[in-house]
């Protein structure tokens, strides 16, 4: 850094983005990258993630970005992205648990085993690669995970019941993972972004109903965008936020600060 501040600086620190073909996970790699990292990009169709290795070496160059076919679900998968990142990189530092579905049906309509997947891919998914990853980090005794969370981990969201569910359990999960391995030099935080239109929820808010009655909700007026994700990943990982550990940052541009969500009717807003 131009300053000699080294406090978001992640120079020689390995990073595995779960999810990280894409979208926010896209997006902290990018910025994990653009801070000094070297980043391994995990997701289920490996000509995605090739296309996302090419984007962060564009930044980075060749040596800052390798890709790993990864299915979260499967624990034998979670294991060999771990293995790839220290056969590509000799260590590990830094686990980032992005992969995430989204299923919206009415909670009546709500199978059992649809439940199942969501609850598999974001909570047990997280478990997984951070078991996987926490042995290295136990060795290490340093290592940081960063999950994602969302606004429904502390506020309901209709008709999204199996993923409102899974993304509390992430609170849990993170909760429960700062607590029992801070004595391992790990760190566990979680960030709750508010909404950024991806794949996996453009169809839901961009240009519809829900997604005026958000915009109307959010005291900024607007949606996020990936890289205002990344900055707090980016900050969550590095020496600055090293007593930083069960947190969950929330990142909304003020929606779940707006309570019943009246910052934008007339009576709340006089200057209008
Ligand atoms: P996205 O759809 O762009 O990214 C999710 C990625 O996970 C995709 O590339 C998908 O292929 C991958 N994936 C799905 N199942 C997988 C599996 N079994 N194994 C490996 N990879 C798998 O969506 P986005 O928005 O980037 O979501 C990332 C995380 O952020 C998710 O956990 C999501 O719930 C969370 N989030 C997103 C918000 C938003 O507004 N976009 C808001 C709050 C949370």
């Amino acid at each position: 850094m131009a300053s000699g501040n080294k406090m978001f600086d992640l120079t020689g620190k390995v990073a595995l983005v779960t999810g990280g073909a894409s979208g926010l996970g896209l997006g902290i790699a990018k910025a994990f990258v653009q801070n000094g990292a070297k980043v391994l990009v995990g997701s289920r169709t490996i000509d995605k993630v090739e296309g996302a290795v090419k984007e962060l070496q564009a930044l980075g160059g060749d040596e800052s970005a390798g890709g790993v076919a990864l299915d979260v679900t499967n624990d034998a998968s979670a294991e060999r992205a771990v293995r790839k990142a220290i056969d590509l990189y000799g260590r590990l530092d830094i686990l980032v648990n992005s992969a995430g579905v989204m299923l919206r049906k009415p909670t009546f309509e709500l199978k059992g085993e649809d439940f199942n997947r969501v609850y598999d891919t974001h909570v047990t998914g997280s478990l997984r690669c951070a078991q996987a990853a926490g042995h290295i980090f136990r060795e290490q005794h340093s290592g940081c995970i960063i999950n994602l969370a969302s606004i429904s981990t502390f506020v309901d969201l209709i008709e999204v019941a199996a993923y409102a569910a899974a993304k509390n359990a992430i609170l849990g999960l993170t909760r429960s993972l700062a607590n029992e391995w801070a004595k391992h030099g790990i760190r566990t935080n979680a960030i709750a972004p508010g909404f950024i239109p991806t794949d996996l929820n453009r169809k839901m808010i961009e240009n519809t109903d829900r997604g005026r009655r958000i915009l109307e909700h959010t005291p900024m007026g607007r949606f996020g965008k990936a890289e205002e994700i990344a900055g707090g990943a980016v900050f969550l990982a590095s020496p600055a936020a090293g007593f930083i550990n069960g947190h969950t940052l929330v990142i909304d541009g003020g929606y779940l600060a707006s309570g019943i969500g009246d910052s934008f009717a007339p009576w709340a807003t006089p200057e209008k």
